[in-house]
Formats: structure tokens, sequence, C-alpha cells
């Protein structure tokens, strides 16, 4: 890691080293989900890592990652606490399976059709349910929306409220996936910028959104990043070991 950027991480208590997460969507099947589990967990203690799982892997997820610093979360639950909701699933009950965080506000969560006000309904009750949250947010199209509408919806998802090992990641909707373009690294500065300002020092901000082996150290490197969230780029040992490797400033 940038001797920059370990200093500014060693003055904040809550951000303790850089944070490198995956979200895993439904793309892959349970030997990819678990081969890559395996692997995260049997890294070093050089890095915070999380794993957002598909839900029907969560317990082997878990299980596989136990007594590794790896945390293993879910890609939402119901906004409801428990009853006759066919199809949900209970924070409590994702708890109860060991997650450690529910992820809201993912920009494919919003194209399926789920509202802000959803996502602060799953946030209350995964914190009901003692875990941690992964906020999502982001703007449609590039140059959409400024900043303070980021900020905006950091408050109406999560209250603008962020505890010791909640994430906050900057996603803009228009660079996610396949479809998806890569920002412009001077335009996700300015945001993270301006979010960090915001919100304080000690939020995990973390950037994601096309993040490959080309960009991520540079994007990681940025005053404002406390990490990335990699989608596509990460889905084997192999790439994660490529991206973390970049990351880290072991590989160029
Ligand atoms: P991507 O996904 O890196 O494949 O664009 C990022 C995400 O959805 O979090």
């Amino acid at each position: 890691m940038p001797t920059t950027e370990r200093s500014k991480l060693v003055c904040n208590p809550l951000v303790d080293s850089l944070w490198i997460g995956s979200n895993l969507k439904m793309a892959l099947g349970r030997g990819e989900t678990l081969r890559l589990v395996q692997h995260v967990a049997g890294l070093d203690d050089g890095a915070q890592r999380a794993l957002v799982v598909s839900m029907p892997f969560l317990g082997e997820s878990v299980a596989a990652a136990q007594g590794s610093g790896l945390r293993i979360g879910v890609q939402g639950c119901s906004t409801h606490d428990r009853g006759a909701y066919t199809g949900e699933v209970a924070a409590q009950d994702v708890a109860s399976m060991g997650a450690d965080f529910v992820m809201v506000g993912h920009a494919e969560r919003v194209a399926l059709g789920e509202s802000l006000e959803s996502f602060a309904h799953q946030v209350q009750r995964a914190r009901e349910a003692h875990l941690k949250v992964l906020v999502c947010v982001g703007e449609e199209a590039q140059g959409d929306h400024d900043s303070d509408d980021l900020i905006t919806q950091v408050r109406l998802i999560a209250g603008g409220q962020f505890r010791h090992g909640d994430v906050l990641a900057y996603e803009p909707y228009w660079a996610i996936g396949e479809a998806g373009r890569e920002a412009p690294v001077d335009y996700i500065d300015a945001r993270m910028t301006r979010v960090r300002s915001a919100l304080g020092e000690d939020v995990t901000l973390v950037y994601g959104g096309s993040v490959n082996e080309g960009n991520c150290a540079q994007i990681a490197s940025l005053d404002g990043a406390s990490g990335v969230f990699v989608g596509r780029a990460a889905w084997s040992p192999a790439k994660w070991s490529g991206i973390e490797a970049r990351v880290r400033g072991e590989s160029q």
C-alpha cells in the first residue's frame, strides 16, 4: 500500500486497512463460490476483505470463512421482520446463519424495482438483527446528478449513520456490469471527495463499477477511497489475487 494511504488509514480508527470486496451477484455457482471464499479466507491479514454471496451459499461460505478476517454478506433482505411473506428472507435468519452484513441499494436491485424506501427498511431490519450494512449509492447517468444527490441517497437509505464495520459504496449505475462504462478517475475522485467531506473520515467509503486490473490501483489510492468494490473482475481466485496485488502495490 502506498505510504500516503497507509498513514491516512492509520489515523482513522474505523478504517484500519485497505478494504477489498466483491459482489458475486447470481453469477457464480456453488463450487465457484466456495473456491473463491476459501481462497480469499486463506490470504494474509494485509487487507479487510468481504464477499457478498448468493443466498443459498451463505451457510457454507460462512463455514469456509470461519476463523479468517473475511466477512460474508448477502445481497439484500426482507423489509419485514417475520411473517407470511413468501420468497422473502428475514434479516434475523441471515444473522442466525452467521452473515456479517446485508448489502442494500445496489443498482441491479433498483433496476428490478426496489426503492430507496425499501432499502431504508432493509437497513433497519439488518440493524435490528445486529448485522452490518454495505450501502450502495450512485447516479443513473454520467453527470446526471451532482454529488449532493449521493449524500441525499445515503441519508434516505441509512439515515446518514454508519457504524463500525458498515461500508458505503459509491457505484455509478452507468458504470456497473458488462454494459457499463468505466468512469473517468477524476469524475470518481470529485464525487468520492465530496461524499467523504460530507460524511467524515470514519466512514469506510469504497468505489465500485467496472473496477479492473487496469484501474484498481489508481482508484484505491484516491484520497477519499478506503478501497474498491469489484464485480466480474474478481470472480476467481486468480482474478481476486491479481486485483489485490495491484491495489496493494505488489504488482503493476
Ligand atoms: P462490476 O460490478 O465490477 O462487474 O461492474 C460492480 C458491482 O456491481 O458492484
